[in-house]
């Protein structure tokens, strides 16, 4: 229901194709129906969000969990070390709302949409270690997401579960993540997982296999 307005791009048009004037009159039309539609889509709560809706939860903490929010709320305080955002509706992060989070080590957006992960976004999170991606959409856009994935040089813990991805996005996503000392990747579409994928660290090898939800998802590999 929330992505509603998307298929509205799609409208088809009359068989007997009015002439080019007509033709451009309806585009216009169309764009600005689209326009009108998506800027007074959504509630107003999570149209406008910011900050103050959020939790503090302790020092350099903050949770924004279950509040349907559509998108990354603005002017984040810097300096968090923490940001709860699970079981929202969140599709994509931009730059801008990851701007203030350089110091952010654990980031938590599981149960959201997502299906593309930004790499101008995601380079601003230079100190994450911990990154939950539990429950979204990460078998789309698998190159852009790979790169964006790749420029977390901090990484240390990393979950990729229910996210419907095959063995190749997975040994995609893993590509060069060297630093990575727990992984998630219960409840995917997993049948093999490539011996190259845990040849590049033996110290992620050893730690990652004994990582059981790793070993779910190897076992139960229709389970989604
Ligand atoms: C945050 O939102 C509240 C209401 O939702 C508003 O009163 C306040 O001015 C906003 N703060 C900023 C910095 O925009
Ligand atoms: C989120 O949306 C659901 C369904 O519309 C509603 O019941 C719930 O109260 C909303 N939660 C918040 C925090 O707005
Ligand atoms: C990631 O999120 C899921 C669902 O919210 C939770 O069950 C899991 O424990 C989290 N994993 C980590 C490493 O925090
Ligand atoms: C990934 O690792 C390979 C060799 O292990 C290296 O050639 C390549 O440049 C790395 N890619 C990135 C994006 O770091």
């Amino acid at each position: 229901m929330l992505q509603g307005y998307r298929t509205h791009s799609h409208v088809a048009l009359p068989q007997n194709t009015p002439d080019r004037m007509t033709l451009s009159i309806l585009t216009w039309l169309m764009l600005l129906h689209c326009c009108c539609f998506s800027s007074t889509f959504g509630s107003s709560s999570e149209q406008y969000a910011n900050q103050s809706i959020c939790h503090k939860r302790r020092f350099q903490e903050l949770s924004c969990s279950s509040l349907n929010l559509s998108s990354v709320p603005n002017y984040l305080e810097s300096g968090l070390k923490k940001l709860d955002l699970s079981n929202n509706f969140i599709q994509t992060l931009n730059k801008e709302s990851t701007a203030s989070l350089g110091s952010l080590q654990e980031l938590d957006l599981s149960f959201n949409r997502l299906d593309l992960l930004t790499r101008s976004a995601w380079r601003n999170l230079v100190q994450l270690q911990s990154l939950n991606l539990t429950g979204n959409n990460l078998d789309r856009n698998r190159k852009r997401n790979s790169a964006a994935l790749q420029s977390l040089k901090s990484l240390k813990v990393l979950e990729l579960s229910q996210n419907n991805l095959n063995s190749d996005t997975a040994a995609l996503y893993l590509k060069n993540m060297s630093s990575l000392e727990h992984l998630g990747l219960a409840r995917n579409k997993l049948t093999t997982l490539s011996s190259e994928l845990f040849h590049q660290s033996p110290t992620w090898r050893a730690s990652a296999l004994k990582t059981t939800s790793l070993w779910k998802s190897t076992r139960e590999p229709l389970r989604v």
